[in-house]
């Protein structure tokens, strides 16, 4: 069965992430720069690692710079999550790659990526809201101006503040200035922990930084029962993202994925898709492969997307209109 239509909200997806490689080859060859050896010979992002997908990841940004870039890059990335279903959507935004850090750039690329926001809420029947984020393996320095941009443009459109990048370098206390000045701005708090790290990572990044609510990946959480039941009881939740991990090698297969795991462990647990096109995966196939290996049925999708509103860094009168259309 294809799970294409069923209506599905979406926390994890990083807007330059969801960038089709063609896209970018177009603004590369419009732009006449030259971003390498980043694609393989069917056209689609080549690397092979964790290290070698943030430099590929890194290289495909650089051709989008300026708002417009982004404005359509965001059009073309809600054209395709509507077309999954998906009718409420988060995506992670990266000043340091939107403007350099500079907070007076940020905000013209802050508006022109909202403007296409609200046109897709009319024509295409999506919600977006944006959540900032800065880059872990910058460094903490480097942390501060995306949390000052993120304060800056805290709103109805920017709801939340994050980090992503790799996970290695440092510890997440390190980047404490940066999430108090986003929570103390009303923003809602996520962060990359427990993709590449260990249960410890989860606990260090619960333990580090006030206020967080959402834990980016969070799966190595299943080796620690005590931490899963900490996740449980204090209603953390987890934006699993399935075929990134198994594309990127966190697990070798679907079939030892361990979101039926933390799920039977009372956690509450969302499905997204991380960086769509480099992971050769959709917001359908995501479900249809939980089907196919754990037997999810409509029932078992219904609640992982209510659990997602129930968790979506949105205002209450968002989270009431989305769950409505969840359930018709
Ligand atoms: N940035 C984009 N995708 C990411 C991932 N899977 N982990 C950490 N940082 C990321
Ligand atoms: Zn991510």
């Amino acid at each position: 069965m294809s799970w294409k239509e069923l209506p599905k909200a979406e926390l994890h997806l990083h807007l330059e992430g969801a960038a089709p490689p063609e896209f970018i080859r177009s603004l590369a060859k419009q732009k006449k720069v030259d971003i390498g050896r980043i694609f393989d010979e069917r056209g689609n992002y080549a690397y092979a690692d964790f290290a070698e997908f943030l430099k590929v990841y890194e290289a495909a940004t650089s051709v989008l710079t300026t708002p417009e870039d982004y404005a359509r890059l965001t059009r073309v990335v809600l054209e395709q999550c509507a077309e999954h279903g998906v009718i409420y959507a988060e995506t992670f935004l990266s000043p340091d790659f939107c403007g350099g850090g500079d907070v007076k750039a940020w905000w013209e690329y802050c508006a022109a990526i909202a403007e296409v926001a609200e046109e897709a809420e009319t024509d295409l029947g999506i919600t977006l809201k944006g959540i900032i984020t800065c880059i872990r393996h910058f460094g903490p320095e480097k942390a501060k101006a995306p949390a000052l941009c993120a304060a800056e443009s805290a709103g109805d459109f920017i709801t939340g503040f994050g980090m992503a990048g790799a996970e290695t370098v440092g510890k997440p206390g390190d980047y404490a200035w940066a999430f108090d000045c986003a929570r103390e701005a009303g923003l809602r708090l996520t962060c990359h922990a427990g993709e590449w790290g260990g249960p410890e990572m989860v606990r260090a990044t619960l333990d580090q930084l006030e206020g967080i609510e959402r834990i980016g990946h969070g799966v190595a959480a299943y080796h620690d029962g005590a931490l899963m039941e900490r996740l449980a009881r204090d209603g953390v939740t987890l934006e699993v993202c399935p075929g990134s991990n198994i594309a990127l090698g966190v697990f070798s297969q679907w079939e030892n994925h361990p979101i039926e795991k933390l799920r039977e462990n009372g956690i509450a647990v969302t499905v997204s898709t991380d960086d769509p096109p480099f992971f050769h995966t959709t917001m359908t196939r995501e479900y249809e492969k939980l089907d196919e290996v754990f037997g999810w049925d409509e029932g078992d999708f219904r609640a992982l997307n209510e659990d997602a509103m129930a968790a979506a860094f949105c205002d209450e009168a968002t989270r009431e209109d989305i769950l409505k259309r969840l359930k018709a």
